[in-house]
């Protein structure tokens, strides 16, 4: 028997917050999630507060993401950050290919490719995020858009690689505009997401593979969300940014 994954609330910062801000953001949920069994809460913080929410978080269960990487570990690249910059400072996972990232900075499902070796080389644990448009999801071509986007980004990975990773499904709908997908919207993408893995890897990979919905993700929609088969936890944006939002979140109830 399969058994479901350990369920992980992951907060995308986004271009949020300064270093007190930060702070205090992270103080709070270090008292609010302390204790919290079977879960994991991760945050995702700029690269500017990386060091001090790092220190703010140590000796706590509380996870770090960078919000994107360059592929090479150095060179002259301005205004870049690598993989093994991201693990010196504390991180133990990344985020890749956010909608936005692919809307408004130019990433493509080939940069996204490189950025997932160059993250695994590192020893960081890649979010890779797919998602279509409105425009695409009135097309009907849902399913052919996220079925090409972990085609081409997950390009070379095979089962126990697939099974580290974890998936965020980001309708780009959703994102910010407080429509939620239904769960049954996001559960048969889900679905969908875990056949293809399985396809690329292995069954047991595909299973074992954390895939969380991302997309106006708040207190009052999130146990509804997590009941879902396929529904491994969450990407939470705008709810990630107040302390009491975000601890209710990483509480869901099934
Ligand atoms: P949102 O953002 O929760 O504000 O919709 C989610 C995301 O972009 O990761």
């Amino acid at each position: 028997m399969d058994s479901k994954p350990t369920p992980l609330i992951a907060g995308n910062w986004k271009m949020h917050c300064s270093l007190s801000e930060a702070k205090a953001l992270v103080d709070g949920l270090k008292a609010g999630v302390a204790g919290l069994k079977d879960r994991q809460v991760l945050v995702g913080p700029p690269f500017t507060a990386l060091e001090t929410v790092a220190r703010t978080i140590a000796g706590s269960a509380i996870l770090l993401a960078g919000q994107d990487l360059h592929w090479e570990p150095k060179g002259a690249f301005t205004g870049a950050v690598s993989a093994p910059m991201l693990r010196d400072v504390g991180c133990t996972h990344v985020i890749i290919g956010h909608s936005e990232r692919r809307q408004f900075f130019g990433e493509t499902d080939e940069t996204v490719n490189k950025k997932i070796a160059a993250a695994q080389t590192a020893g960081l644990v890649p979010i890779v995020c797919v998602g279509e448009t409105l425009e695409q999801r009135e097309k009907n071509q849902t399913m052919t858009v996220i079925e090409q986007q972990l085609r081409r980004g997950l390009l070379g990975q095979k089962g126990d690689a697939i099974a580290a990773l974890v998936i965020a499904y980001e309708p780009v709908w959703a994102i910010g505009t407080g429509k939620v997908a239904t769960p049954e919207q996001a559960q048969e993408v889900h679905a969908t997401i875990r056949r293809i893995l399985g396809e690329l890897g292995a069954k047991e990979a595909a299973a074992a593979c954390r895939i969380l919905y991302g997309g106006s993700v708040k207190p009052d929609n999130i146990d509804e969300l997590m009941r879902q088969t396929d529904i491994d936890g969450a990407l939470v944006g705008g709810a990630s940014l107040q302390v009491e939002s975000f601890v209710r979140i990483a509480k869901f109830i099934v």
